[in-house]
């Protein structure tokens, strides 16, 4: 049985104030008690890992980072190692988020890379795939998500079983346009097949969260999906109280 995992992502927001708000908020909201059997954790900008490390150190959130270093360490300005990581208490990275792809131009093989550097660290990185609006429309997207699940299976290969794999259709990503739910499950069930026919075992374990203009009121219909196993939730995530709500639907 997989678990159902609520992963937040910042993305480039927040401030050594708003944040302590939002850690304090959602670190006694889980406290009251939330459905067993999930697992919750938030991805923040790097140079608030330290405050939230602290900040969550006797709670049951864990912590993650947006994007790793594919190289593991040297003469790499302003690139992050999973090392770095380790030691600042992620448990979570993010890797190959559309936003990265698109305006850092990261391809298949630095994603692969970089989930294998994470992976060496004991980091469990969240492989994001997902096809963009044109692609959709001209009836492509299963076979684009498809071949981004095979070039990191290409290089990852039974690794796999260790990450996540996130399915954000781009279309979705800040739009307010949630994939439905029955759309998702389709994409979610061609992606575990995908991974089936390299290893059915590691299809069965590896988790793949949703994400796209997740909310409150569309949460308990996604994650009910039998392939849909939790969200990452971006704008949501950023209110404590709907990131709360979305834990528990
Ligand atoms: P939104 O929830 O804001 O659509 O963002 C989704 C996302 O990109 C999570 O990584």
């Amino acid at each position: 049985m997989r678990p159902l995992i609520v992963v937040g992502n910042w993305k480039m927001n927040g401030s050594l104030t708003t944040n302590q708000a939002w850690l304090s908020t959602v670190v006694t909201g889980l406290q009251k008690g939330m459905p067993a059997g999930r697992r919750f954790a938030v991805c923040v900008p790097f140079p608030y890992l330290s405050q939230c490390m602290n900040a969550l150190s006797a709670s049951p959130l864990l912590l993650g980072a947006q994007d790793v270093s594919a190289h593991v360490s040297g003469a790499y300005t302003g690139e992050v190692s999973a090392n770095m990581l380790r030691d600042l208490g992620a448990s979570y990275v993010i890797v190959g988020h559309s936003e990265r792809r698109m305006h850092h131009f990261e391809t298949n093989d630095a994603v692969a890379l970089k989930a294998a550097c994470a992976l060496d660290e004991g980091i469990i990185p969240i492989i994001c795939v997902g096809e963009t609006a044109d692609e959709r429309n001209s009836g492509r997207a299963v076979d684009v998500v498809r071949g981004q699940v095979n070039a990191i299976v290409g290089q990852l290969q039974d690794r796999l079983v260790d990450s996540l794999i996130a399915y954000e259709p781009v279309w979705a990503i800040g739009t307010g346009k949630v994939a439905s739910a029955p759309i998702a499950q389709e994409m979610h069930r061609a992606i575990r097949l995908q991974l089936a026919e390299f290893d059915e075992e590691v299809a069965s374990h590896v988790g793949i969260l949703y994400g796209g203009s997740i909310k409150p009121e569309n949460a308990t219909e996604l994650f009910a999906m039998p392939d849909i196993d939790g969200g990452l939730v971006g704008g949501a995530s950023l209110d404590a109280k709907e990131f709360l709500e979305i834990c528990r639907a």
